[in-house]
């Protein structure tokens, strides 16, 4: 049935005929009505629909009573049939060329299709499995007869029209999935057909039918348009059909999934044989989808709105085609709050109530066997690192040196030595160990734990992989199946078996494999148990995404009676506490802060990497401590090659101390050549005043706006960004603040003639007027790149003007270099020679020790010797031989590997980037920075700059889930930072890229 043809002007005089409406007409898509989105002068918007007379008057009355019945339970979420002046919701219109044809009105629904919206989350796809959930509840008490009995897209038609219309399709990638989809659905769908309850549905929630109000925080809000394909059919073929349409968004199938349907379920309770029938129901959707565009591009290869769908179904079958579709059962069971399998008897009971011969011979005890941890959390989880060799070498002498027998790798253990590409998916990593790994030399014998028969004899080749695979089938005591895996064998196994061949409990079925041939791993078996095999053929997962660790365990649960292990408490991974936040609460100060809306546990870092505690890989962006990147190995070995030698203070002669302090001093200009070693930046600040203070026997300082120089009391006292912030009281009397000297939305802006004079200016006038004051003038701090004032480099000229006017009247001027010293600038070493000036006075902190506490004073010998006025200075630590040992080798790190020049080419080259960006997305106002201290400011209108800190927070968080770790900053906390370790290699520049200029584009962002 095709859209009735009639034009805009046809249309509008039918609205002022039947409706007394006028306004402007928009066409849009439809396939079965014409459909007009009306605009009336009032700004209030309609949808008219023009219905094709041949669909019936009972069938349009069902749609109209069923719209107003979910209008009455779900209010704005769907549209409000709205009726003519006669007070008709149909009214019946004559067009000009003679046919008649049905008039519909409605409210208008605002929103994105979500086939347009982005992103395409996994929240997203459970409110929408959520939004039809509440569909199907409401709609299941209104009792109507069938409206549309004939229509193609009946889920009790879908059998008959993939059947039928198979041979239509022609195209090998859609044949064979509808071959599949079939044999699914007859095997797991139609036994179940006649025992599922049936409701109305709305039977189309596709894409382009729910519409998207995306927010800059919170769900987006979903509403649904389109109530012409309603039908009476099993009430979880609106699930079925809803999932069918969220598999084709951009995420990993099974994750739309569990998205959709948990979503669905939750408003929707589906029991579980609905559960079962989802999936093969789903896939007949997707068939009927294909045949029905195949027959309707034959016949109107002018209709657009036909094509829309096919691209996506396309990619996704791409996308299934690696999967067992038969996992999808199991998935959608457990998606629906059901055990993913179907047993009478757990096989946890099993395995604890049945005998089993010892997989190895002999039971694994305490006495003989040595556990070996290999989870994220456990230190000694770097048994599997290096050469194989050195991994055999290193496990076996563990086992001898503990007089053991075997050692014993456990379940359920997050690990990072899966690192092929096969064990990366989507953003994760498969991390979750789902078996027990028995150690021991190759050649090991193994046996059968009870009778079976092999259902699998395979040589899982890759790297990385299994090797030689053997899987017995079992039948348990209560005549249930259940599996057995034994992975990385000896080859001699794959000649010994057949499938189909039965061994008894006891036989030998296999021998450990030597390394490579094993997958190349150090010898051992990793024993697995496995409840359903989900269409797996020759090969099964033993390793699970973290996000899926619990689908995962129930239908492999740990598998330790099968090595003849009583106690399973013995070999359970101790895994991290679950309670971890609230116990940080109780017991640490409230005021310590935690980073993002759902924080991380963070357990190893590495270069760039921050890795959690599902094994999760973030790119850490943001901590310009780790200079040189987390526990780089030059850095932690010389650490550790100190910390066993010796660690005391600075009263005794040490080597290291005199050899870092001359070769610090050594990097900067003269005269700043005497310097004090502290524990952190704040002590060097601290420090820093003291010395200005006592040289020039006064008090009173000059601080930037903004400006955050450390936490002790006055520390605080000069930091703008505690004292004007939440729970300041203000600047003492001795402090006066000077403006940002920010070019983009500060006092002085771009197109002044000179900038640097005019900012400098501003701090001369309260130079002068703390000089004048009772405190007196000591100096002028100011950090080189403003870093809590939200990335903002200091414009030429500044720093000269304002040193020389505050030396003029007897002032010090600080240099903090906490933030950016050490290279990270790029074009310079520090960060004040960009601005050509030798401060007085330099502060040093973080990166100094890429994480160990250390920072330093440098002064002039003039200013030292002013403060050695006969009070000792000793500080405990500062100074310490293990501190001096990592400072020389931070220094080794940055000129070994170059990495100044570094961060001056990444530096440019993401500066050029996100200037792109920023043209192409108006709520990106302004990109800054020098080498890798970059910032990205988010403005609600970037004609007035009003700040907006939703945008730059909704970037963080998007960022985030793409895997990149970034925060925000800038007094109106609406600036990105971006200060990442220096190593920060191109190719995560590119892909931090790529993300971020996805996510620019996405609906919430965007100016309205
Ligand atoms: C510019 C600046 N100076 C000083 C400090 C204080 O350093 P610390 O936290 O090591 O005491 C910080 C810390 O963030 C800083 O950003």
């Amino acid at each position: 049935m095709t859209p009735p043809q009639l034009t805009e002007a046809e249309a509008l005089e039918l609205l002022a005929q039947h409706y007394g409406l006028t306004g402007q007409l928009f066409t849009l898509p439809g396939e079965r009505d014409h459909n007009f989105q009306l605009c009336l002068a009032s700004g209030e918007k309609n949808t008219f629909k023009v219905v094709n007379a041949e669909v019936p008057l009972e069938s349009l009355k069902t749609e109209i009573r069923a719209m107003q019945h979910l209008h009455s339970i779900l209010g704005g979420l769907v549209p409000n049939p709205l009726a003519d002046q006669a007070g008709r919701f149909i009214s019946q219109g004559s067009l000009q060329n003679g046919s008649t044809c049905w008039l519909r009105l409605q409210s208008w629904q605002p929103g994105t299709p979500l086939a347009e919206f982005r992103p395409h989350t996994t929240e997203l796809f459970h409110s929408v499995g959520h939004l039809m959930g509440r569909v199907a509840t409401s709609l299941s008490t209104l009792a109507v007869p069938d409206p549309n009995p004939e229509l193609p897209w009946h889920p009790d038609q879908a059998l008959q029209i993939v059947e039928e219309g198979l041979s239509l399709v022609t195209d090998p990638l859609l044949k064979n999935f509808l071959e599949q989809a079939l044999r699914l659905y007859d095997r797991y769908g139609r036994p179940l057909e006649t025992d599922l309850p049936r409701s109305l549905i709305q039977n189309d929630a596709n894409d382009y039918n729910v519409l998207v109000h995306g927010k800059l925080e919170g769900p987006p809000e979903l509403s649904l348009i389109d109530f012409g394909d309603m039908v009476v059919s099993w009430t979880c073929a609106e699930a079925a059909v809803t999932l069918a349409y969220t598999l084709l968004g951009q995420i990993a199938p099974w994750k739309a999934l569990q998205a959709t349907l948990s979503g669905f379920s939750q408003a929707r309770p589906l029991s579980l044989l609905e559960a079962e029938f989802v999936w093969p129901m789903a896939l007949m959707r997707l068939g009927v989808s294909i045949v029905m565009a195949a027959k309707q591009i034959q016949e109107q290869p002018e209709n657009e709105y036909l094509l829309i769908s096919q691209q996506p179904i396309r990619e996704l079958l791409q996308r299934l085609k690696d999967l067992s579709l038969e996992e999808g059962i199991a998935r959608s069971r457990f998606a629906c709050g059901h055990s993913p399998i179907h047993r009478k008897v757990s096989l946890e009971t099993i395995l604890e109530k049945q005998f089993f011969f010892p997989v190895m011979g002999q039971a694994l005890t305490p006495d003989n066997t040595l556990l070996l941890p290999l989870g994220i959390e456990s230190p000694s989880s770097d048994w599997l690192s290096g050469e194989v060799e050195e991994q055999s070498a290193r496990i076996q002498q563990a086992i001898e040196s503990a007089q053991k027998i075997f050692a014993l790798g456990l379940y359920d253990e997050i690990r990072l030595c899966y690192t092929a590409p096969e064990f990366q998916q989507d953003l994760e990593s498969r991390t979750v160990h789902l078996g027990l790994d028995v150690f021991r030399l190759a050649g090991t014998p193994i046996f059968a734990p009870l009778d079976g028969a092999f259902v699998t004899v395979h040589d899982n080749a890759q790297e990385q992989d299994y090797g030689p695979t053997l899987m017995l089938q079992h039948e348990d005591l209560n005549g249930e199946n259940f599996f057995t895996l034994y992975g990385h064998l000896d080859p001699e196994c794959l000649a010994l078996w057949q499938p189909g061949d039965f061994v008894q409990a006891g036989t030998r079925i296999a021998r450990i494999g030597a390394s490579p041939r094993n997958g190349n791993w150090p010898p051992h078996l990793h024993l697995q148990v496995i409840g359903h095999r989900m269409g797996w053929e020759t090969d099964f997962p033993g390793v699970a995404l973290p996000s899926e660790q619990s689908f995962w365990k129930q239908l492999s649960p740990n598998p330790y009676r099968l090595l003849g292990i009583q106690e399973q408490s013995w070999v359970e991974p101790e895994g991290l506490p679950q309670d971890l936040l609230a116990r940080r609460l109780h017991i640490m100060g409230r005021n310590l802060s935690l980073s993002y809306k759902k924080p991380l546990t963070i357990l190893r870092g590495e270069g760039v990497y921050l890795i959690d505690s599902l094994g999760r890989r973030f790119v850490d962006c943001v901590n310009n401590v780790a200079h040189v990147g987390h526990c780089h190995p030059r850095v932690v070995e010389a650490q550790r090659k100190q910390s066993s030698l010796l660690n005391t203070n600075t009263r005794y002669l040490h080597p290291e101390l005199v050899r870092y302090a001359e070769r610090l001093c050594g990097l900067f200009p003269d005269p700043l050549n005497v310097c004090f070693l502290v524990c952190t930046g704040s002590e060097a600040n601290e420090l820093a005043l003291r010395l200005a203070q006592a040289h020039t026997q006064a008090q009173g300082m000059v601080v930037v706006d903004v400006g955050y120089h450390g936490h002790t009391k006055s520390l605080i006292d000069l930091s703008p960004y505690k004292h004007n912030g939440p729970g300041g009281k203000g600047a003492p009397d001795w402090v006066r603040t000077t403006p940002m000297p920010d070019a983009y939305r500060g006092v002085y802006r771009e197109h002044h003639p000179d900038l640097g004079s005019a900012y400098g200016g501003k701090v001369i006038e309260h130079a002068e007027s703390l000089a004048k004051s009772e405190t007196g003038l000591a100096g002028f701090i100011c950090e080189s790149i403003l870093s809590c004032g939200g990335q903002i480099v200091l414009p030429e000229n500044y720093l000269q003007t304002a040193y020389a006017g505050v030396r003029r009247l007897g002032g010090l001027c600080i240099a903090d270099e906490v933030q950016v010293g050490f290279g990270r600038v790029g074009k310079t070493f520090w960060g004040f020679e960009l601005q050509g000036v030798v401060p007085d006075i330099v502060t040093l902190g973080k990166p100094i020790g890429n994480g160990h506490p250390l920072a330093a004073v440098i002064t002039t010998t003039e200013i030292a010797e002013a403060f050695a006025n006969g009070m000792e200075y000793f500080n405990t630590f500062g100074g310490n031989p293990v501190s001096a040992a990592v400072g020389n080798a931070v220094l080794d790190v940055i000129e070994e590997e170059n990495l100044q020049k570094h961060a001056l080419t990444l530096g440019n080259y993401l500066l050029e980037r996100w200037k792109g960006m920023s043209k192409r997305c108006p709520a990106l106002g302004q990109v800054r920075g020098e080498g890798l201290f970059l910032g990205m400011e988010f403005v609600a209108d970037p004609v007035q700059r009003i700040p907006c800190a939703a945008r730059a927070t909704y970037v963080v968080e998007r960022m985030k889930a793409q895997g990149f770790l970034l925060s925000t900053d800038g007094p109106d906390h609406n600036v990105i930072k971006f200060k990442p370790p220096l190593v920060f290699p191109d190719s995560e520049a590119e892909r931090l890229c790529n993300n971020l200029e996805q996510i620019l584009r996405e609906v919430p962002l965007q100016l309205t």
